[in-house]
């Protein structure tokens, strides 16, 4: 986790857009850490470190093709002025692409170890590769789509990784058995009434019996990670009832 004597966890945010960072962090639990000095959230407009009085910050590929590329020096200029602010020197720089690693829950929970980072949102047709090659430390997707730019996969990384910050979310809210935490998918969740259009919520969850609630959950997400993503069973830790149970699933002509 982020040092708390050091200050909040400090996301510098380069974009040619940096109003788009104002109104997703001006609700909820961002807001919230936001004003209790947990996070930070700083945009940077690359359109700054344009030389030219146009404010030029993309050109024409070379050899050709559709589309426009980042150029090099608005955002090599831009990410070390980030930097020369930074309170530590080794300040990762992440490019958000379709390009990079995948952002899982194991990689958010990486970065919230990180106290500091520099998020370099592309846009047009991607960025002049020597920006990947000389200047980014980290290339991240948000999943196998392409977005018309970054900003939106930099504000994804910012809220997953933020929730998880000491004291951002209450224990109220809590983020122990959210899904992914535990390996599996979440189990089902009812609220008031019991009983809604006659759909009654299952008996065990008004039984006040702990251990039996927490059994029939741990079930319910085993049951709904096999039939949904059964990808995650290869790597959540599972007990030997949980592999029993799995496999009773899976023997159980009824249950696909
Ligand atoms: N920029 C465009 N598409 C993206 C994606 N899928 N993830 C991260 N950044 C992106």
């Amino acid at each position: 986790m982020a040092d708390a004597l050091a200050g909040p966890t400090r996301f510098h945010v380069l974009t040619i857009f940096p109003t788009m960072f104002v109104s997703p962090f001006s609700e909820g639990i961002m807001a919230r850490a936001i004003s209790n000095e947990l996070v930070e959230v700083r945009p940077h407009d690359i359109r700054d470190y344009a030389p030219d009085r146009h404010r030029t910050v993309d050109d024409y590929p070379f050899g050709g093709g559709p589309g426009m590329l980042m150029k090099a020096a608005p955002l090599f200029d831009a990410v070390e002025a980030a930097r020369s602010t930074a309170r530590s020197a080794d300040c990762p720089v992440i490019l958000l692409s379709p390009q990079g690693r995948p952002l899982t829950q194991a990689v958010v929970e990486e970065l919230t170890r990180v106290p500091e980072m520099v998020l370099v949102c592309g846009r047009y047709e991607g960025v002049d590769e020597r920006v990947r090659d000389y200047l980014v430390t980290d290339e991240i997707s948000i999943g196998d789509y392409v977005l018309s730019g970054g900003e939106l996969a930099a504000m994804v990384l910012i809220d997953a990784v933020s929730r998880l910050l000491p004291g951002v979310v209450g224990s109220i809210e809590s983020t122990e058995d959210d899904s992914f935490t535990t390996g599996l998918i979440q189990h089902p969740q009812y609220t008031r009434p019991a009983e809604y259009r006659s759909w009654r919520v299952p008996d065990t969850l008004l039984s006040g019996n702990h251990a039996e609630i927490a059994r029939w959950r741990r079930r319910e997400s085993l049951r709904k990670t096999l039939r949904r993503r059964p990808d995650l069973l290869e790597t959540a830790e599972l007990t030997d009832d949980d592999e029993k149970y799995l496999h009773q699933l899976r023997q159980d002509q009824t249950f696909h």
